[in-house]
């Protein structure tokens, strides 16, 4: 986009949270039932992933009926699953502290708290995660609560700050994710690309990010560690818009692959903390 055209983008997506609904103050829309939704529940997920990028939702039934769960995402869109390695044929995986050895090893399979990303950020560009739902199956005994930040509002106040910090985040070698290897195999190629980009028409963000320190390269130059300083300022920054949120079983979110964390948990004796997640390469729309 030429930077007029970024420019006037930013203005409309801080717009959009002029008129109050987003951040803490972020409603719940209630699902009678995800097999067959509602106009006015397709509407309401939609209108708010338009303005916010993200929804958050609530079954009126708080089984985990995996059918049901992947009826409500092609519902709003989210047709063409990743099918992960953990996930099953609908492209649904469950994460709960693993008891194997290689899911051990994994962070988002273990209790410990999961920094600031976005999903699939080790995806190659013609696989990026565009949207997420993460349903909440069973909740931990204590702690687990989610923290969601919509990343067009981090873009957005970045580019007031100077735009050459997004410019910078936007270079096509900004992030590399180093090859994994598991057991001498090559699991996955190392994935080079820019942290922000725009999609489709009109144009939707896309943002590769994780704030991790290990196993992740940045391009060694001074605008691109300036760049990801101010990143996390502003995440940091904008926290009267962090959604946080502790799921209860049948609750969760839909949205178009925001920043999200996880705080430690611990599980209950014979209760285990189970999210249900989808990515999908579609982003939310109203089907
Ligand atoms: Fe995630």
């Amino acid at each position: 986009m030429d930077p007029k055209a970024v420019a006037r983008w930013c203005d409309t997506r801080r717009e959009a949270y002029a008129t109050g609904g987003g951040g803490q103050r972020m409603e719940w829309i209630e699902i009678e039932n995800p097999h067959r939704l509602r106009e006015s529940e397709r509407d309401a997920i939609a209108d708010r992933c338009a303005r916010f990028n993200l929804a958050l939702y609530r079954f009126a039934c708080t089984g985990t009926d995996p059918d049901a769960l992947s009826a409500f995402a092609s519902a709003m869109g989210l047709q063409r699953r990743d099918l992960t390695l953990d996930a099953d044929h609908l492209g649904i995986a469950p994460v709960r502290v693993a008891r194997n050895t290689r899911g051990r090893e994994m962070i988002p399979f273990t209790a410990r708290a999961l920094n600031w990303h976005t999903d699939g950020y080790y995806n190659a560009p013609e696989r990026s995660v565009r949207a997420v739902v993460m349903h909440c199956a069973a909740p931990a005994l204590n702690g687990g609560e989610t923290t969601l930040l919509d990343p067009d509002l981090v873009y957005a106040a970045m580019h007031a700050q100077d735009p050459g910090l997004v410019e910078a985040l936007a270079h096509t070698c900004a992030m590399t994710i180093p090859a994994h290897e598991a057991d001498g195999t090559l699991v996955r190629p190392a994935r080079t690309g820019p942290v922000f980009r725009f999609l489709d028409h009109p144009p939707k963000l896309h943002v590769r990010y994780t704030a991790r320190t290990r196993s992740i390269s940045w391009r060694s130059d001074i605008a691109t560690t300036r760049a990801v300083a101010a990143l996390e300022t502003a995440i940091a920054s904008l926290s009267t818009h962090h959604v946080q949120v502790r799921f209860k079983a049948g609750e969760g979110v839909i949205c178009n692959n925001v920043l999200h964390r996880r705080a430690a948990f611990v599980d209950g004796e014979g209760s285990n903390r189970m999210v249900l997640r989808i990515r999908s390469f579609d982003p939310v729309s109203n089907g």
